[in-house]
């Protein structure tokens, strides 16, 4: 598949990846991550999630000199409020406190099989930081997830810098999650 060029708007290219919006599901023909669920969602409810407005499926390929790879991972994509405990209000400037926060919030997300333990989720997870702190339509602070309550997917959102959002989650079957993108540098895609 060759890369669009002028890079739309909602899409973001860097030498190694490129990430945009899906318009045809046909494309993750043969796409597995695993787990039955998210893949039975990529397969046969993304597509309602985007006309019904609820949620908006990327595809992230890997950048092949001016071609793309197949799919390599999705991340669907939906509007959130974080509400935030009384010590993080108060740290925020005078006249910026509010009881939640504007955020995006990963609904789903899944690497395909072979190529998961390679840092392709840790590059996505990178990828959607820097796009929602450029060129955003309206403000945006924190990326949030509710994880599934395994050690393999907690600790890859901590080991990307998500902290767990309240504790008393920690029996159910997902814990909520957060990343706070004022942590973040721009330019810095690779950990
Ligand atoms: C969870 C998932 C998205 C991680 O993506 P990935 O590309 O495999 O992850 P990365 O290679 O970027 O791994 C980064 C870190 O995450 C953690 N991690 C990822 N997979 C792990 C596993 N199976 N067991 C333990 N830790 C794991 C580790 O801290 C890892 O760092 P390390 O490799 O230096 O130990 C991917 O494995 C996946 O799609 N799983 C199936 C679907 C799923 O569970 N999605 C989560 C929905 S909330």
């Amino acid at each position: 598949m060759p890369l669009e060029k002028p890079i739309p708007r909602n899409c973001i290219s860097t030498p190694d990846f490129y990430l945009c919006p899906v318009d045809d599901f046909l494309l993750f023909t043969g796409f597995t991550c695993g787990n039955d669920d998210l893949d039975d969602f990529l397969h046969n409810d993304a597509a309602k999630h985007a006309r019904e407005l609820i949620a908006k499926t990327y595809v992230m390929h890997a950048r092949e000199g001016e071609a793309l790879s197949p799919p390599i991972a999705f991340v669907s994509l939906m509007n959130d409020a974080l509400p935030v405990e009384a010590g993080f209000k108060k740290k925020m400037p005078n006249r910026c406190r509010y009881d939640t926060y504007p955020a995006v919030k990963i609904g789903r997300l899944g690497v395909r099989c072979e190529m998961q333990r390679s840092g392709v989720g840790r590059s996505l997870l990178n990828l959607l930081k820097v796009f929602f702190l450029t060129d955003n339509r309206t403000g945006c602070r924190f990326v949030t997830v509710d994880a599934y309550n395994d050690t393999p997917t907690t600790s890859f959102y901590q080991a990307n810098g998500f902290d767990f959002l309240v504790e008393d989650d920690s029996d159910s079957d997902t814990r909520a999650m957060y990343f706070d993108l004022r942590r973040f540098k721009v330019g810095s895609t690779e950990k």
